[in-house]
C-alpha cells in the first residue's frame, strides 16, 4: 500500500490517496483548533492518541455490527480507512448538558438531560456549522430521509454502546460528534472518535478529560487525551 497524493487537508487530519480507489491513507495531526478555527495551537502528541483511541473505538464498534470506515493503523499517527464520500451534517449526542447546548437553553454545565438528545449541524467551516433540522437537510439535498433514518439508528446505537462503554472506564460521555459517510452505496460511520470529538468528564471528580481543557485554557490537555488513551488500554483508573 503506497501513501499517493494529498486529497484533503481538514484541521486535524490529512487524507491521502493510495493505490486503490476504495481506500484512503489518513494522518492525524497535532494541530489543535477550536470555535471554528478562530482559536489556533498544538496539542503535542494529540495526532498519536487521536489515531490509536479512535482506532480502538472503530474496531470495539466493528465487532459489535457498527460499521465504519477504519481497516487498520499503518504508523502511530496513520490509519487505512474505507475511501467515503462524507455527508456534509454533522451529528451531535448528548446525555448531560454541556457546551453549546447549556449556553443555548440557559442550563447550568453538568446537568444530567431525562434522555439524550440529537442534533444536526451543516459541516461548513464559512458559515460556522449552523444546527439544521430534517427539513433544511431535505431542502438542500444533503441526505435523503432514508439515510437520515439510518444514520439516526445508528448514533442512537453507537451513544447506547459507548456510554456503556465509557462507565466502565469511569467515564461520563457527555456528548460526541460523527459524521458519516457513503461507501459502496452504504451509509457507513467515518471520521474520529476521539477527545477532539467527545466530551469526556471522570466520572468521580468530573475533571474534563477532553478538547475543552485546550479550548477554555485549562492546562493539563495532553495528560487528558493520554488518559483516555491509558483507560481505554485497560491500564486502570
Ligand atoms: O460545541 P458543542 O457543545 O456543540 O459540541 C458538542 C460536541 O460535539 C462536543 O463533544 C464537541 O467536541 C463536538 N464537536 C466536534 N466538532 C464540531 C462541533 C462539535 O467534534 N465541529
Amino acid at each position: 500500500m503506497e501513501k499517493g497524493k494529498l486529497l484533503y487537508e481538514g484541521k486535524a487530519k490529512k487524507v491521502y490517496a493510495t493505490g486503490e480507489p476504495d481506500l484512503y491513507w489518513t494522518e492525524f495531526k497535532d494541530d489543535a483548533t477550536a470555535f471554528n478555527g478562530k482559536k489556533k495551537g498544538t496539542i503535542q502528541d494529540k495526532g498519536y492518541y487521536n489515531n490509536q483511541i479512535s482506532a480502538i473505538l472503530f474496531q470495539w464498534l466493528e465487532e459489535r455490527g457498527i460499521e465504519n470506515h477504519f481497516v487498520k493503523l499503518l504508523s502511530d499517527r496513520e490509519m487505512l480507512v474505507k475511501a467515503l464520500k462524507i455527508i456534509p451534517v454533522e451529528v451531535i449526542a448528548r446525555n448531560i448538558a454541556a457546551g453549546s447546548l447549556a449556553k443555548r437553553l440557559g442550563l447550568e454545565e453538568g446537568t444530567e438531560l431525562s434522555r439524550p438528545v440529537l442534533e444536526f449541524c451543516y459541516k461548513s467551516d464559512e458559515l460556522d456549522d449552523p444546527m439544521i433540522n430534517d427539513y433544511h437537510i431535505a431542502a438542500l439535498d444533503l441526505a435523503t430521509a432514508e439515510q437520515m433514518q439510518g444514520i439516526k439508528k445508528q448514533a442512537w446505537e453507537i451513544n447506547q454502546l459507548l456510554t456503556k462503554r465509557f462507565k466502565e472506564l469511569g467515564i461520563l460521555l457527555v456528548d460526541f460528534k460523527l459524521e458519516f459517510g457513503l461507501h459502496k452505496g452504504k451509509v457507513i460511520l467515518g471520521d474520529e472518535i476521539s477527545p477532539d470529538t467527545c466530551r469526556f468528564w471522570d466520572a468521580e471528580t468530573k475533571e474534563k478529560l477532553d478538547k475543552d481543557r485546550f479550548r477554555r485554557d485549562m492546562g493539563g490537555v495532553e495528560d487528558a487525551y493520554q488518559e483516555i488513551y491509558r483507560r481505554l488500554k485497560g491500564e486502570g483508573n
